[in-house]
């Protein structure tokens, strides 16, 4: 295999990686005829042959240098028990907690309801002979807000009001947190190369609380990754400046960046953890004039360091697949 992606977290500046966040998804026609055979997302997500065909299905229209496996960072909260639905329009929708199942649920039945979840990915190993495959989990934070929140916190997000019961918190957390731990292990013995953890919801924090909720938590994760000689790349959203104390507190693999960041502020400010991502999906929206003249902006910021090319956040399902085609061949002409 020719794992373009640690070579390059490795400090290799000579070749520009590329793949997407939700590469595949609702943009994808094929990915759209499967999810209309199956309304029950997480059962989609149980189901390996599926995993492995919709994990497949960017790789065999598009040059991508790697896979990401089709699953959910919702998936934890499901094998912790709680109720997790995907309703059109609204986003996830989470059942109530019941805290005692919740802090009881044994590891082996945790691991148990998983395992379809890393039956899919050693398919997807075996058909992927040659590129890498990344794993994945939410962060600490972004988990807590789901289960705490039962949905998405975009228009009825209330910090205190998380905060207020800090036992309860803690034992969550404590929960979440070794639970992260053990689905990473299982996805890394079924063959993943690489974890991304996506801390989307970082961004909501207040600033005196970063180190608590994102910081300290994520860099325990990335030190049981790294001591797995996995790399790890972490994705806190919209922290804006505080990009650079994450990266000072966590020392990820790699960062991947929002597209509310300025490319160049964060290349000098980090001094050489590879970089990943930023370009805004929105642009993929307008024009191939607009889109090549944001793309070439990224590429050649970072020509010269280590850079992983992706967007600022997952690709919209209104993107046309020809406008990743089209991205991918901006990168490939580069070098
Ligand atoms: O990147 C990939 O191609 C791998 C698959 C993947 C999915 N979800 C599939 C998915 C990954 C890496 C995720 C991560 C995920 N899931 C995150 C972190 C990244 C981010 O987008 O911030 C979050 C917050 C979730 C939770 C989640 N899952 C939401 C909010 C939604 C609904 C809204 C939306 O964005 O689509 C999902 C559903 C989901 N997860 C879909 C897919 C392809 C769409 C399901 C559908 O067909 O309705």
């Amino acid at each position: 295999m020719k794992d373009t992606l640690r070579e390059c977290i490795e400090g290799d500046s000579s070749y520009i990686p590329i793949w997407f966040m939700r590469q595949a998804g609702r943009y994808l026609p094929e990915f759209r005829n499967i999810r209309k055979e199956n309304p029950d997302f997480i059962k989609l997500c149980l189901n390996p042959d599926l995993v492995n065909e919709i994990t497949l299905q960017p790789m065999q229209r598009f040059d991508l240098d790697a896979a990401i496996i089709f699953s959910d960072i919702l998936m934890i909260p499901y094998a912790l028990g709680q109720k997790v639905e995907f309703k059109k329009g609204l986003g996830p929708i989470l059942g109530n907690i019941n805290l005692d199942v919740l802090i009881n649920t044994d590891p082996v039945d945790f691991v148990q309801k998983l395992v379809p979840v890393y039956k899919g990915i050693e398919k997807v190993k075996k058909n992927l002979k040659e590129k890498p495959l990344i794993g994945f989990v939410g962060a600490p934070w972004t988990l807590l807000l789901y289960m705490l929140n039962k949905g998405s916190p975009k228009n009825n997000f209330n910090f205190n009001k998380i905060n207020e019961d800090k036992f309860l918190i803690n034992r969550l957390l404590k929960k979440i947190e070794e639970m992260i731990c053990l689905h990473i292990d299982k996805q890394i013995e079924s063959g993943v190369n690489i974890i991304q953890i996506f801390d989307s919801w970082a961004g909501l924090l207040p600033k005196k609380e970063l180190p608590n909720y994102c910081y300290v938590p994520i860099l325990k994760i990335v030190e049981h990754i790294k001591s797995k000689n996995i790399p790890a790349i972490c994705f806190p959203k919209g922290i804006g400046k505080n990009y650079i104390d994450f990266c000072l507190t966590v020392k990820p693999s790699c960062i991947s960046i929002d597209y509310e960041i300025d490319p160049a502020w964060i290349k000098e400010n980090l001094k050489g953890i590879p970089i990943q991502g930023g370009l805004d999906p929105k642009i993929l929206l307008s024009d191939k004039e607009d889109i090549k003249k944001n793309t070439e902006k990224y590429l050649n910021i970072f020509k010269d360091y280590p850079y992983i090319f992706n967007l600022g956040h997952g690709v919209l399902p209104e993107i046309k697949p020809e406008t990743i085609e089209y991205i991918i061949q901006l990168v490939r002409d580069k070098k």
